[in-house]
């Protein structure tokens, strides 16, 4: 994982727009975020790969695949895969971007995983990594508390083992709810002009309201969902990783799941809502403090701009 060193805290959204700790804190679960200051997306995700690689002891030039989930790339094109690609010199890959918002990472998960189920490709790299920062409007205080830069990756290998590794997904999308949560300036429909950029395009627009309500009952659906299709019940999870966009969406999904707090990952508070990033840093953090254990079922959920939204249910194979 890498999340970038500079952090905006509450007290300093307190210093640009009329916000105040108290709120923040209430009705998002967030008290600080982190901000790239030099570079992009690629930069983030690479020093994210290189953490992984040197965690699985993998060469760059044996992976096959590198897939980016991401809003925010570096160019529209080419692809930041390409970039990621030469900058880590993995000299045999091929990859692309993938574009689902906050879904990004399940989406990007579950295509990695039907390469590897091919057969053809043994190494298949996903990272999700954002600089939400770039897109972030710092004068609007419904929007500009919430989005933080993060990047981190997962290795996906095949098994022949077939109580480790993911085993189910569910994955939605519906541009129902494109006019909710959009950046409309810079594509074919609204190329960048002055009137773009005067009228703020090039910057998050989110009805929050709208959104909260459907991301509430979408997550929280999703994975009784998955958790019904797959006969699981509450103590079957060992961990619900929900993605980090407000702590009170966390809190309406574990409920419907029928699981206690202790069992999910949570780290808003400290990174904010990173958008590709958020589920591969809590499964990163948790792994990396020692909670999360071999055989340990998890169930990975998500909402976001789209809409898209899913679920992911797998078993850890890691020591
Ligand atoms: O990750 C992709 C998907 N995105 C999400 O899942 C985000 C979904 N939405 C949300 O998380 C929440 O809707 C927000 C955190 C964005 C807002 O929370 P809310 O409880 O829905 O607040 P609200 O929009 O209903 O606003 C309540 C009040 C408003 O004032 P009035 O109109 O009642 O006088 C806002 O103007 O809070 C005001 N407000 C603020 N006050 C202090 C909005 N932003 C701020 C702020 N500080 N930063």
């Amino acid at each position: 994982m890498y999340a970038p060193e500079k952090i905006l805290d509450n007290k300093y959204f307190e210093s640009i727009v009329d916000t105040n700790d108290e709120w923040i804190v209430s009705r998002t679960g967030i008290r600080e975020r982190r901000m790239m200051e030099n570079g992009a997306t690629s930069d983030m995700a690479v020093k994210a790969i290189e953490d992984l690689l040197a965690t699985t002891k993998v060469d760059p030039k044996d992976i096959d695949v590198i897939i980016v989930a991401t809003v925010t790339p570096d160019m529209f094109f080419p692809a930041t895969a390409c970039l990621v690609q030469e900058k880590i010199g993995a000299t045999k890959a091929w990859g692309f971007d993938l574009s689902a918002a906050c879904s990004g990472f399940l989406f990007a998960l579950q295509t990695g995983a039907s390469l590897v189920e091919t057969g053809k490709y043994k190494k298949v790299i996903v990272v999700g990594s954002d600089k939400m920062t770039a897109i972030t409007d710092y004068t609007d205080r419904n929007n500009c508390i919430l989005f933080g830069d993060a990047a981190s990756a997962v290795l996906l290998e095949p098994t022949e083992d077939f109580r480790y590794g993911i085993k189910d997904s569910l994955l939605y999308i519906d541009g129902a709810g494109k006019d909710s949560l959009n950046m409309k300036g810079g594509g074919s429909l609204n190329p960048p002009s002055h009137e773009t950029v005067d009228k703020k395009m090039h910057y998050i627009y989110q009805d929050g309201k709208a959104v909260f309500k459907v991301a509430v009952k979408g997550m929280a659906d999703i994975s009784y969902e998955i958790m019904q299709k797959n006969n699981l019940k509450g103590e079957d999870v060992a961990y619900l990783v929900p993605h980090q966009a407000n702590l009170r969406i966390i809190d309406a999904t574990a409920q419907r799941m029928g699981i206690s707090k202790e069992k999910v990952m949570v780290n808003i508070d400290r990174y904010g809502n990173t958008t590709a990033a958020t589920i591969p840093l809590c499964l990163t953090e948790y792994y990396r403090a020692g909670k999360v254990k071999k055989g340990d079922n998890l169930i990975l959920a998500a909402f976001g701009a789209g809409y898209t939204w899913g679920s992911i249910y797998l078993t850890w194979s890691m020591d």
